[in-house]
């Protein structure tokens, strides 16, 4: 039997997330119609806003100080780039000319990105194994956060980028939330 998502540890779990995100985007290539196209879209952009929160809010932050620092710090940058792509694709419709190109693009990204963190022995989820980080206690604080993200996404927030020039750039080094509580 499978493991059920509430019996994962912090990597099944992520790895689950990205699994699920690649069968949106295997079926948004598989949609002909405007609506389906833009609904499965949206169903992506949401899972990976949810999936960039607790990653950066607490399994990138664990993972400070016990791999190496430039694969981290480039995994904040992947984010932000998707977060941008993430961001036009939910103002935007089906519609428009570069619609299916943003969604086409952003998978690429996102397949690069997952790439990095699975990838074997040199991925960041294999170091952050290796460096003995405790992955159920991370699944537990990665499951509540998730599910309050998904209430905040659902209401209409965008992603918000952290490594950008403008951006808090410091709260992509602590384990910050971004934004929590600051009037905007
Ligand atoms: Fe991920
Ligand atoms: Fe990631």
């Amino acid at each position: 039997m499978a493991q059920t998502y509430e019996e994962m540890d912090a990597i099944a779990m992520l790895k689950a997330d990205h699994r699920k995100v690649e069968e949106i985007f295997e079926q948004f290539e598989k949609a002909t119609s405007k609506a389906k196209k833009q609904e499965l879209a949206e169903q992506a952009c949401l899972e990976l806003k949810v999936h960039t929160v607790i990653e950066e809010e607490i399994f990138y932050p664990a993972c400070r100080g016990q791999i190496e620092e430039d694969l981290l710090n480039e995994a904040y940058v992947e984010h932000d780039s998707a977060k941008q792509l993430i961001n036009e694709i939910e103002a935007g419709g089906p519609e428009e000319d570069f619609y299916d190109a943003k969604v086409k693009v952003l998978s690429e990204m996102i397949e690069h990105h997952v790439e990095e963190e699975e990838k074997r022995s040199e991925g960041i989820f294999s170091k952050a194994r290796s460096a003995g980080l405790d992955m159920d206690k991370l699944a537990e604080d990665m499951r509540a956060r998730k599910r309050t993200a998904m209430e905040e996404f659902q209401a209409g927030k965008p992603a918000e980028t952290r490594t950008m020039a403008g951006d808090d750039v410091e709260s992509a080094m602590t384990d910050e939330p971004l934004n929590e509580g600051a009037p905007r």
